[in-house]
């Protein structure tokens, strides 16, 4: 269950993506709610996944830009996503052999899965600058963000 505080931030979300058609739109709307709606987001992004190429690239991104707009699967902490499906939560970077650094600023980072039917079609990133700021919360927002997403832009996604 999310807390008040969180239930809150993600109505908002839902009324962003209704209000864009466009998948970008709506998708940096709502990435901009996520980081000016809580402290420790400070750079929130999606990557798609071109599973023929085995590369993300970094499509829709709310705060200071990254030199790495596209990521091998694999490498990284998105890289590792990409290929295991599942939500990466890390406390500490710094402890990751397997991190790509955007920024010397950020100090934890979570990265959820976004499934259009049962595929793993790319992910949202989320990086802050504050040390284990994530928890239970923040990946069950960014769970029901990406099941939102996929629901609300269905394959328009895959065209982005
Ligand atoms: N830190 C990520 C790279 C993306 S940036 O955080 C924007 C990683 O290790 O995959």
């Amino acid at each position: 269950m999310l807390t008040t505080k969180y239930s809150l931030i993600l109505e908002k979300v839902i009324i962003a993506l209704n209000a864009n058609n466009n998948p970008s739109k709506g998708l940096e709307a709502s990435f901009n709610i996520l980081r000016e709606g809580f402290d420790h987001y400070d750079w929130v992004g999606f990557y798609f996944a071109d599973h023929k190429a085995k590369i993300l690239h970094l499509k829709v991104f709310s705060g200071i830009p990254t030199e790495h707009t596209t990521i091998p699967f694999g490498k990284g902490i998105c890289g590792q996503v990409a290929i295991s499906n599942k939500n990466f939560m890390a406390p500490n970077v710094q402890e990751q052999d397997n991190y790509i650094s955007c920024n010397i600023n950020v100090k934890s980072e979570l990265v959820v899965p976004l499934f259009l039917e049962e595929k793993n079609i790319g992910q949202i990133d989320i990086d802050s600058n504050t040390l284990s700021s994530f928890s239970e919360q923040d990946e069950l927002l960014l769970e029901d963000c990406c099941e939102l997403i996929s629901k609300t832009y269905g394959s328009s996604l895959l065209s982005l």
